[in-house]
């Protein structure tokens, strides 16, 4: 398969992710089909997706035309029969055994060429393959948050895939007008391996009472960050958060240095997952 064979791009899994990628491919030109168990979550990233949209013709980077033309690209749907594609991106929860289960589902309706390509944050991209039809097209594509504007897409390859998939996926992230580094099978991969201490090691000053989560979020800001780790883990969702640690620290054979926070734990166990619902360790009241 070339680039030019592809025409529809899948996307599994609507929620902070999912719905930025599948802005994202809409608005580079494909036929984009976006998935969810979940109506709610669907009908949420359609709304996003307007919001999104009518954002970019605000401030003149997209016409009127072009936005719906963009948004008229996207099938939001919660028919699985109807994810027939060239290439699948799956955004699920980051959980292993729902990877499995939803990508042989897919696999089972597409041609044996369909590429399945995942944004798990830290599950390997060898272990996702080992148990879905055809492990030489599992290949990872993780992008970063918000999918629309961050730059980098860490392209994965596994032990089984294939490096043809591996670089037709560089070449759609560059199409997709990404920036993609190529990175061997490892827990975390780069850039969440790199990252994990920033957001260990912060929920530990907390958890010690060196500090209040406001005062770490306003240093490290200070010191040249963008985002405190407190206001970023709001927005990556503290529950996708700790899962990723949590698989690390699986991953690394239980290494203390990425053990999970117990008051991330908790915040989780309330339902305290950031932005997307209202609260995570700042309060959003709707509309903010
Ligand atoms: P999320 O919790 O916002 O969304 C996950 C969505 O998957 C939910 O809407 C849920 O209804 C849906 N879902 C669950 N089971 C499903 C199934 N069987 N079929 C279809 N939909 C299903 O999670 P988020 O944050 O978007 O993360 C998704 C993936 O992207 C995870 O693997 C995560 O590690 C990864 N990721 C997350 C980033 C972030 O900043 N949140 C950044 C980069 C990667």
């Amino acid at each position: 398969m070339t680039l030019q064979d592809i025409q529809t791009i899948a996307v599994i899994g609507a929620g902070t992710m999912g719905q930025g990628i599948a802005q994202l491919c809409a608005q580079s030109g494909f036929a984009t089909l976006l998935y969810d168990i979940n109506g709610t979550v669907l009908e949420k990233a359609r709304v996003a997706t307007q919001q999104s949209l009518a954002k970019l013709v605000e401030k003149g980077k997209m016409t009127a035309v072009e936005q719906e033309a963009v948004f008229s690209r996207i099938t939001f749907t919660q028919d699985v029969l109807q994810l027939r594609a060239e290439v699948v991106i799956e955004a699920v929860v980051e959980r292993l055994d729902v990877k499995h289960s939803i990508l042989n589902e897919i696999a089972d309706q597409n041609p044996p060429t369909t590429i399945l390509a995942s944004n798990t944050s830290s599950l390997p991209i060898t272990r996702i393959a080992a148990k879905v039809q055809g492990p030489e097209r599992v290949v990872g594509l993780h992008f970063f948050n918000p999918a629309t504007i961050m730059k980098l897409v860490e392209v994965i390859s596994g032990a089984a895939t294939a490096p043809e998939v591996t670089q037709l996926m560089k070449d759609l992230a560059i199409k997709l007008g990404k920036t993609p580094v190529i990175a061997q099978d490892a827990p975390g991969f780069i850039v969440n391996r790199v990252a994990r201490h920033f957001y260990v090691e912060s929920l530990k000053l907390l958890e010690e009472g060196v500090a209040s989560h406001e005062s770490i979020d306003r240093l490290l800001q200070a010191s040249g960050f963008k985002m405190g780790p407190f206001q970023l883990m709001d927005l990556i969702g503290v529950d996708t958060n700790y899962s990723v640690t949590s698989a690390m620290f699986e991953a690394f054979h239980q290494d203390p240095k990425f053990r999970p926070s117990r008051w991330q734990q908790q915040k989780v166990d309330a339902g305290h997952h950031g932005r997307k619902t209202g609260k995570g360790f700042y309060d959003y009241p709707e509309g903010s």
